[in-house]
């Protein structure tokens, strides 16, 4: 077979990625299923997607399940550092075309995001709105029937298109459906980024205090897991009323500089710029760690610390030290990029089955709906969501409990049980 169209680090590891592929399908029951019905029914056929995504394992079962539906697929990487070289060799190996280079810069990420772009793609899959940022910058003529959206820093910038009435196609918010959110981003992101952070630095995390910054879902994740390790968790927040489910959760909440004293670890999990900068990195403890879990690599202001810092070096993999005048020395693990695909391999496959299948279905449905939605962001149907709970359930050996015609009659009824 011709080789496909490629940028990708290293062809002849394409043996290991088959194999992690495989391993990670295992785990994906749900949309091994959906997968089963694509290639019965084709809903896809004839169809161009192009996904700017974590290229990944879990990634590659995705692409396979949209191919095995019909569509022609393309795939780029949606973080330089996330790539995993030997899964992008055998998706290129089984004929989909790869764009993606563990490390890439700036200017090779945009150069691979452009190459997908120009396959005329009728679907784009985006994770954090790059892709779909570029298609209204500087493709304003392109069509496209619409997108998915894959994270929550990407649904913020895409509400605010729409806010402005800028937004020129529909857009899924994948990342807003229940069996995303609540599973993906609390255990996906709480297991994988004290994965990241031990595979990095081999802290023990019992007896640490660790500090998570922003308690949404990937925070609420995160300080569960580090609790369950035995951690003392302080959260800082914004939101009153996140701090208090902290707070009654059993963690200390506190403000970022009170925690900047007291944390052996650092999280952030915010979407937020500059959440731990100079008047933080002045008081941390000589060793403190610091992570970031959130989309973009903004939320350390790590130019600050570059320059407060007398020299820097990359003490282990994935872990860079700032030696500081004062003779502290503080971590960071991965450049303080996405600290759980950067340093660990991302959410495990259990769970990217609810995310992707969630994706695999809201494609299925945009094309099926397209030409009634405005230009606007959705959530994919509530039935949609309970379809991949309901099958995931079932993956997981448990029962749903089912409603007696009693108990249909007695929720529809208003004037029973006085
Ligand atoms: P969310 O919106 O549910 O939670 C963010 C929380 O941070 C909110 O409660 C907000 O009030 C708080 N916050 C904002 N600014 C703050 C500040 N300066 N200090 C303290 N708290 C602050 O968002 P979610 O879903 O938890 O996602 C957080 C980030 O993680 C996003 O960038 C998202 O794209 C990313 N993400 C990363 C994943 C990963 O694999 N690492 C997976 C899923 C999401």
């Amino acid at each position: 077979m011709e080789p496909v169209p490629n940028d990708i680090a290293d062809p002849s590891l394409a043996d290991l990625g088959h194999r992690r592929i495989e391993w990670a399908a295992r785990r994906m029951a749900v949309l091994s299923a959906i997968q089963m019905r694509f290639e019965k029914e084709q809903p896809l056929a004839g169809k161009r997607i192009a996904a700017c995504m974590h290229v990944t394992s879990e990634t590659a079962n995705l692409m396979l399940t949209l191919r095995a539906g019909g569509a022609e697929v393309v795939l780029c990487a949606s973080n330089p550092l996330s790539t995993q070289d030997d899964v992008a060799a055998a998706l290129v190996d089984q004929g989909i075309p790869v764009y993606a280079v563990r490390g890439e810069d700036s200017e090779t990420f945009y150069r691979h995001i452009d190459a997908i772009l120009d396959t005329d793609p009728h679907i784009v899959f985006d994770d954090g709105a790059d892709t779909t940022t570029v298609l209204h910058q500087e493709r304003a003529e392109q069509p496209i029937v619409g997108a998915l959206e894959e994270t929550t820093t990407g649904v913020i910038r895409l509400k605010a298109m729409a806010a402005d009435g800028v937004l020129r196609f529909p857009v899924v918010a994948v990342n807003d459906s229940a069996t995303k959110h609540l599973f993906d981003n609390r255990h996906g992101t709480g297991q994988s980024s004290l994965d990241g952070i031990m595979r990095a630095a081999n802290v023990l995390f019992a007896g640490r205090t660790v500090v998570v910054a922003g308690y949404g879902d990937c925070g609420w994740g995160i300080a569960e897991r580090a609790k369950g390790l035995g951690a003392h968790v302080i959260v800082t927040e914004i939101d009153p009323v996140r701090a208090v489910s902290a707070a009654m959760n059993g963690h200390r909440v506190l403000s970022s500089l009170d925690a900047a004293r007291e944390g052996d670890i650092f999280i952030t999990a915010t979407g937020n710029i500059h959440v731990f900068r100079e008047e933080h990195f002045a008081v941390m403890k000589d060793g403190a760690i610091m992570a970031n879990a959130g989309h973009f690599d903004v939320e350390l202001n790590l130019s600050q610390l570059g320059d407060m810092a007398e020299a820097v070096r990359e003490l282990r993999p994935n872990l860079q030290e700032y030696l500081m005048d004062d003779g502290r020395r503080l971590m960071v693990v991965a450049e303080g990029r996405l600290v759980n695909l950067g340093a660990a391999e991302g959410h495990p496959a259990d769970v990217m089955d609810m995310s992707f299948s969630a994706q695999a279905l809201s494609a299925e449905w945009l094309l099926q709906t397209h030409e009634t939605l405005d230009n606007q962001v959705y959530v994919m149907p509530e039935e949609l969501d309970n379809e991949v709970a309901r099958l995931k359930l079932e993956a997981m050996g448990g029962g749903l409990e089912e409603l007696t015609a009693e108990q249909v009659n007695y929720l529809a009824s208003w004037n029973q049980g006085t």
